[in-house]
């Protein structure tokens, strides 16, 4: 299969105003904060500093009182996914305005080829449906969902090598469709590790839940409260630590993507602890809606209520778990968050959901992530605005091996940049929402933090709150193998250069380049 084309940005859809400054913000990197004007020229960071000389007939936006952050990266969304039956009804062009509505400037995707399909020829059929559609820049990870020696490694290799891929993703649960077992997890990860590859579970015991829904089935339940009771938070830590242990057989980087239970975290969190330096990496990935909100909310609620709540793994009963996960990513025992957006209708939970094991698993959130994570997490005093920076966009962008192109402000990269109003606030509802479904499990909720201004490759597409996202201005973005924040040793990570004391003047893209090789 040859190189995918680079895709070019029609004429007409590039900006006319392709020069913007903005002055007076508050400038946040993930290492510090300065007060700093930012000038972008043709969709890339070309100054930063205090009275900068720039070009007349330059816009300029005064962004006083704000924080000026790198776009949002949502690491987790899956865009017209068929699963279970069901296809997810906010397809690429809705899913990823709605991401810039919220203030999130590039989403990462998940190809998922049924068992048996090529990996290969189930990409292009994502580049096909993403291409043409998607507002704002994208990535993808491909789940391998089958193993065979002489296939699985090689279709791997030219991801890899080809098409822009440095992620994988397997599944230990949907026994029967999805789910790969452990000697298949060995094997894969082992390739994963040979190409420089990330490894991604799924980390739920398949095969503990097909036994726990046949029991809960024949006692009669049936509900939407038997999608918890089938999947127990046990059931998620332990996967968590069995997939760890085979990864870290073949030293192979893992990332558990949508850790939603206190256990799977402190799980995470403790094995990281272990690690020593020189073995492989363990991250861990939460979501906006384990941080926003908990199964306790469905108590007493209607069917459709409850349906609309399920996702794998489940949101836990448990009210201590949106702290104690935002604890987790303060302390660095858990690493960024996902949405893991997912969205069906109503009609379609209803009409598939003749028991709780064939409701269609997602729920939203690629909008309201960067909104909830601002207030669970920076509202309360729990963590900082650089840790909001880092665990919404910077860390995504070093694990996916794309920064300092994306997930910093810096002289030469992109200008995905958020002008975030910590002042204002919004009340998330399912009827002011840009998402295509009918429902939103943050309905009510009051978020500080309004995205006043969202600049996607130096494009102004959220303007003083209105939403002017264009369809197909976005661009798939390759991903390059051996992440140096994987598999790099310490100084290779890409922080050496913007760590520790804020320094953000001049710092470019070269510059860290030349740094992550030495
Ligand atoms: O329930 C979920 N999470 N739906 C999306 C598929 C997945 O497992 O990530
Ligand atoms: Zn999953
Ligand atoms: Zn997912
Ligand atoms: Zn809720």
């Amino acid at each position: 299969m040859s190189a995918t084309p680079v895709k070019k940005v029609p004429i007409h859809l590039q900006s006319s105003q392709n020069r913007l400054l903005i002055k007076n913000g508050k400038i946040v990197n993930a290492n510090g904060i300065t007060d700093n004007d930012v000038f972008i020229e043709d969709g890339i960071i070309k100054q930063l500093g205090r009275n900068l000389i720039i070009p007349g007939g330059t816009r300029i936006i005064d962004a006083r009182g704000n924080f000026v952050i790198p776009g949002g990266i949502d690491p987790h969304t899956h865009l017209e996914l068929k699963l279970m039956g069901a296809t997810s009804v906010d397809d690429f062009y809705q899913g990823t305005k709605a991401a810039i509505a919220g203030g999130t400037t590039m989403i990462m995707d998940f190809v998922i080829p049924d068992k048996g399909e090529s990996l290969l020829e189930t990409y292009q059929v994502w580049r096909e449906k993403a291409d043409e559609k998607v507002c704002c820049d994208y990535g993808l990870h491909v789940a391998v969902t089958w193993w065979s020696e002489e296939t699985t490694r090689k279709e791997m290799e030219i991801l890899c090598k080809e098409h822009g891929i440095n992620s994988f993703k397997m599944f230990m649960a949907y026994k029967g469709a999805l789910m790969v077992t452990d000697p298949e997890l060995y094997n894969i990860f082992e390739v994963c590790k040979d190409v420089g590859a990330l490894a991604m579970v799924h980390a739920e015991n398949g095969d503990i839940i097909v036994e726990n829904t046949k029991r809960l089935l024949a006692n009669g339940v049936t509900g939407p409260e038997g999608h918890e009771l089938s999947r127990p938070e046990e059931v998620e830590a332990e996967a968590v630590n069995r997939a760890a242990v085979i990864a870290s057989q073949v030293s192979c980087p893992l990332y558990v993507v949508h850790v939603m239970s206190e256990s799977a975290g402190n799980q995470v969190s403790r094995i990281r602890q272990l690690k020593q330096e020189g073995e492989s990496k363990l991250i861990g990935e939460t979501l906006a809606c384990a941080l926003g909100t908990t199964w306790a909310c469905c108590t007493g609620k209607p069917w459709s209520f409850q349906a609309a709540h399920i996702l794998s793994p489940p949101l836990r009963p448990k009210e201590s778990t949106p702290t104690h996960l935002m604890h987790l990513l303060q302390e660095d025992g858990l690493s960024l968050v996902g949405s893991d957006n997912c969205t069906f209708t109503l009609d379609q939970k209803k009409e598939l959901g003749t028991d709780f094991s064939k409701i269609p698993n997602g729920v939203n959130g690629v909008e309201d992530r960067m909104s909830v994570v601002w207030e669970k997490g920076v509202e309360t005093g729990i963590i900082d605005v650089t840790r909001f920076v880092e665990i919404t966009s910077t860390n995504a962008a070093k694990i996916f091996n794309i920064y300092p192109q994306k997930g910093c402000l810096a002289v030469g990269s992109d200008a995905d940049i958020v002008i975030w109003n910590p002042r204002k606030t919004r009340v998330i509802s399912a009827k002011t929402h840009h998402q295509a479904n009918d429902f939103n499990i943050f309905e009510g909720m009051e978020c500080h933090g309004v995205p006043e201004y969202v600049i996607v490759n130096g494009r102004v597409c959220v303007d003083e709150g209105e939403l002017k996202a264009v369809q197909g201005f976005g661009k798939f973005v390759p991903t390059p193998t051996h992440s140096p924040y994987l598999y790099g040793s310490g100084e290779q990570d890409g922080e050496a250069e913007l760590n520790g004391v804020p320094q953000p003047v001049e710092v470019t893209v070269d510059d860290v380049r030349e740094k992550v090789k030495n």
